[in-house]
């Protein structure tokens, strides 16, 4: 399904992304866990089509993306959906037409269509009546939600989902882990997740994968993952500030 090999990016005056390789398979949840400025987000936007890389091979779909025409591009881009770090709204529009806007730019829906459409994925993440309303007048558990219905709207192939949970409290984020489950059963999409949070890591994902140092280290299916004998995902894993992950690590590396 997605196959990437020797991914190089180097951005903010260091290589983030090092020769990193992954293989996805169809209707998996993967979930890549990483410090802070390790190069989740910026990984997940190579796959998205919005960086480039300096060096390797994405295949989506069987596609190479890299150095492709940007009208092909934009037929993969259509096939994958994303929702943002933090789960970011419009503002300034209803929740309704958050809902709407992927629907709008990417589907032939008409405007009925896209209104019942908007009411169902309201309801799907038990929202339902909700549409009118703007985005400030919910709690950050509902706005998570809508980012989540607008994310599946639009009925992806693949979804990135860059930091779902994070700031959530405790019992926020087991909400949304098991609305996520709920909504995966259905759709069936191949979802990749980047996050920090190992709780959510164990709860959601069929494989775990930890980024640090532009690799993906310690791939392995959830239940060995807390087993792993990789020294950093040990040391992730009971996040220690012993061991050989340096919180400055990679900095000083020149193009
Ligand atoms: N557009 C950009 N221009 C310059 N540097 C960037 C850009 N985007 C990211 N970076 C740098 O790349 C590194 C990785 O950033 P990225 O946002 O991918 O980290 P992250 O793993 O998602 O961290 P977090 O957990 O805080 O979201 C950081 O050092 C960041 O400063
Ligand atoms: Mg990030």
């Amino acid at each position: 399904m997605i196959s990437i090999k020797n991914l190089h990016k180097y951005i903010g005056g260091r290589w983030v992304l090092k020769g990193l390789d992954l293989d996805i398979e169809d209707g998996e949840i993967f979930t890549i866990l990483g410090g802070s400025g390790e190069g989740k987000s910026v990984f997940l936007k190579h796959i998205l089509g919005l960086l480039k890389p300096d060096k390797g091979s994405i295949r989506i779909f069987g596609k190479e993306i890299v150095g492709i025409p940007s009208r092909e591009l934009h037929k993969v881009q259509a096939q994958i959906g994303m929702m943002f770090q933090g789960g970011a709204l419009f503002d300034s529009m209803t929740v309704g037409e958050n809902i709407a806007f992927g629907m709008k730019r990417l589907t032939n829906y008409d405007k009925i269509t896209i209104e019942k459409k908007v009411e169902d994925y309201l309801a799907m993440v038990g929202l339902a009546g909700t549409s009118g309303l703007l985005p400030e007048k919910l709690s950050i558990g509902m706005r998570r939600r809508v980012a989540l219905a607008r994310t599946i709207a639009t009925q992806p192939k693949c979804i990135l989902y860059d930091e779902p949970t994070t700031g959530l409290d405790p019992i926020t984020r087991d909400v949304i882990c098991n609305l996520f489950l709920d909504l995966q059963r259905e759709l069936k999409a191949t979802s990749i997740i980047v996050t920090h949070d190992l709780k959510t890591a164990y709860k959601i994902s069929s494989r775990i994968g930890l980024l640090h140092k532009g690799k993906i280290r310690g791939i392995s299916k959830t239940e060995d993952f807390i087993n792993s004998t990789d020294p950093f995902v040990q040391q992730f894993i009971n996040g220690s500030s012993e061991g050989p992950i340096r919180v400055k690590d990679g900095g000083e590396e020149k193009k």
